[in-house]
């Protein structure tokens, strides 16, 4: 039994992301979609709302075997990934930008805790510049973010920020 730990904000969930996860279930039997509870983030979804598109998400993702759990975690990654008894983390690159903090991080955790890998995976091209920070900078300025986020997050995002 392979367990992963995908962390992130998740403010919202994008296609990105879900690209990651259904890539990450050729490789893991179960992925655990951590949402980071950082009170110095100032997120624009809460905490419970981050976790319900996530999970609204998720149902309709086919991932197969592998089983997909949401989740939150606060403070070290790497003693919440021991935890719940993860072998890896998994992480999206996306451009070579990502690559140095990345790194760093990875590196990091493997200091703290070597048992555990850090997985790096890409995304689909068409998702290579997509971020949760861009899609709602576009959309809060007026720009369509059709089929960058799914649709039931792109309400939400109608939702918060007013729009009909
Ligand atoms: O989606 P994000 O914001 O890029 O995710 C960043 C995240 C949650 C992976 C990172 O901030 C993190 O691991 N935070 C937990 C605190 C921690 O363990 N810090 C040390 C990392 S080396």
């Amino acid at each position: 039994m392979r367990r992963a730990i995908y962390p992130g904000s998740f403010d919202p969930v994008t296609n990105g992301h879900l690209d990651i996860i259904a890539r990450g279930c050729k490789l893991f039997d179960e992925i655990i979609i951590a949402v980071v509870v950082n009170p110095e983030k100032n997120p624009l979804f809460t905490l419970d709302e981050r976790r319900e598109m996530l999970s609204e998400v998720l149902g309709e993702l086919d991932s197969g075997s592998c089983h997909l759990v949401v989740d939150n975690f606060q403070g070290l990654l790497m003693q919440y990934a021991v935890e719940r008894k993860a072998d890896a983390v998994v992480r999206g690159i996306r451009a070579f930008s990502d690559y140095e903090y990345e790194l760093q991080m990875a590196l990091m955790n493997r200091r703290l805790e070597p048992r555990i890998e850090t997985v790096f995976m890409m995304p689909a091209e068409a998702y290579s510049y997509v971020s949760s920070r861009l899609v709602k900078e576009v959309y809060h300025l007026g720009g369509a973010i059709k089929g960058l986020v799914p649709a039931s997050v792109e309400a939400r995002m109608r939702q918060k920020f007013g729009k009909s």
